[in-house]
């Protein structure tokens, strides 16, 4: 198996053991997960069945992932498990030679046991567990972040073999979902956390970053590359022999961010050219997560409960109650600060009064809310159905079961090319 400085993988197609023992869904000609959803609506509200569920279209995942390939030819993907760690997601991305960023002994455990070699995994976790790094020594598991002594400290006692990749500090204003108050050693503090690691016989060999999920522009990218070279010298210097860049994630996912992630590309295409060019020896990667995976979702949603109330002025406000909500697959919707508005799954008049809606979630606390403002839709009933595309990052990975409520079932499905693609290989 290639380590990531023997380049990029190639799919290898997939050990037919290893197939995950959940069921899939062959998708049809031309068939969208939207339309998935729609028909699996009619087959439920026949059989009288009005659970929330979700589908997963894995051929959207496949093409994500040769995207992101094609945009960024240099750069290695090692997707974060943490995103979605669905057992056919990991698998189809295994399949396809991706390598993987865990950030736990849970997700090593999850990876590992598909077949993937430990060199194609980094534990990308600056703050780890005493036992998780013993877990990652045990497996061999190599590549590992920090941002602090301790951290060097612990693990020159626990894993002194390890390869460690300094996470630097990186403004994140630009992003919807912020980590620089947690993570990353500010760049002031990079020379002497080089020194230590090198006083405690510990190999630093790269750099990395992470401009805050769904970061809105390139240019979060560019500086952090440019901090980067910066903290290669300081390693060189130290005596390091740093070979590796880790661009992190951040890249937005949803339907529409296309254009986004293609003009955040060629932003990092260029000041890769500038501060790391080719021919220098220096391996890139990317933790990308929600690029992979947030528009390969699709979620339906029932309405089980409603309220209508009159403002002062004689407006009328609705609420809506749903059966699925902040403690089941809408954990990150409060944060996204444009409000992403669903689809009505109703026969409506074609431009349809709207009112000042608040959606519920099922479970008895008041913060289960869907978004923190009110959002504009029509007058619905109980029964009727809303459909949220794009729900494919950091959803079903944070359900709970609070107050009783069930974890929200999901579809995988997939075309036939893309199976007979996993079973072959290329
Ligand atoms: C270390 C690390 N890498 C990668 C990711 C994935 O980020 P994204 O989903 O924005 O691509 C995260 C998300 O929190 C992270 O903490």
């Amino acid at each position: 198996m290639n380590t990531p400085s023997e380049g990029r993988r190639e799919p290898q197609g997939a050990t037919k053991s290893l197939w995950p023992s959940e069921p899939i869904i062959t998708l049809g000609p031309e068939a969208s997960a939207r339309q998935l959803v729609l028909k699996k609506i009619q087959e439920l509200s026949i059989s009288g069945c009005q659970d929330a569920f979700m589908v997963a279209n894995l051929d959207v995942l496949a093409i994500r992932h040769r995207t992101f390939l094609q945009a960024l030819p240099r750069v290695q993907p090692f997707y974060a498990v943490k995103c979605n760690n669905r057992p056919w997601v990991l698998f189809v991305l295994a399949a396809l030679g991706t390598s993987f960023d865990c950030a736990s002994q849970g997700e090593m455990e999850q990876v590992l046991g598909l077949g993937v070699a430990p060199s194609r995994i980094i534990f990308a976790n600056p703050c780890k567990a005493v036992s998780h790094i013993q877990y990652a020594a045990r497996c061999g598991v190599q590549l590992m972040t920090f941002d602090s002594e301790e951290e060097l400290t612990k693990l020159a006692r626990h894993y002194p073999g390890a390869r460690l990749v300094l996470r630097i500090q990186t403004p994140d204003s630009q992003s919807t979902f912020r980590l620089d108050t947690k993570f990353g050693a500010p760049l002031e503090a990079c020379g002497h956390l080089l020194q230590v690691a090198r006083e405690l016989g510990l190999a630093v060999v790269g750099a990395s970053f992470h401009v805050g999920s769904e970061c809105q522009t390139s240019q979060s990218y560019e500086r952090a590359i440019a901090d980067c070279h910066r903290v290669f010298e300081m390693g060189c210097k130290a005596g390091h022999h740093m070979s590796l860049l880790d661009l992190g994630g951040g890249f937005p996912g949803f339907e529409g961010s296309e254009a986004k992630f293609e003009e955040m590309a060629r932003a990092i295409n260029a000041a890769l050219a500038q501060y790391f060019p080719e021919g220098t020896g220096v391996e890139v990667i990317a933790e990308p997560g929600r690029f992979f995976v947030e528009s390969m979702c699709t979620a339906a949603v029932n309405i089980i409960g409603k309220k209508a109330s009159l403002e002062p002025g004689g407006h009328k406000k609705l609420t809506y109650y749903l059966n699925d909500g902040y403690y089941g697959v809408f954990r990150a919707f409060p944060r996204i600060p444009v409000p992403r508005i669903p689809i009505v799954v109703k026969e409506l008049p074609s431009e349809p009064r709207l009112f000042p809606c608040t959606l519920y979630g099922p479970t008895c606390d008041a913060f289960d809310r869907l978004y923190a403002t009110e959002v504009q839709l029509p007058e619905l009933d109980v029964g009727d159905w809303l459909v949220f595309p794009d729900m494919g990052a950091y959803s079903s990975c944070m359900c709970s079961t609070f107050n009783g409520f069930p974890i929200t079932t999901i579809y995988d499905a997939m075309s036939p090319q893309l199976r007979s693609l996993l079973e072959t290989g290329p």
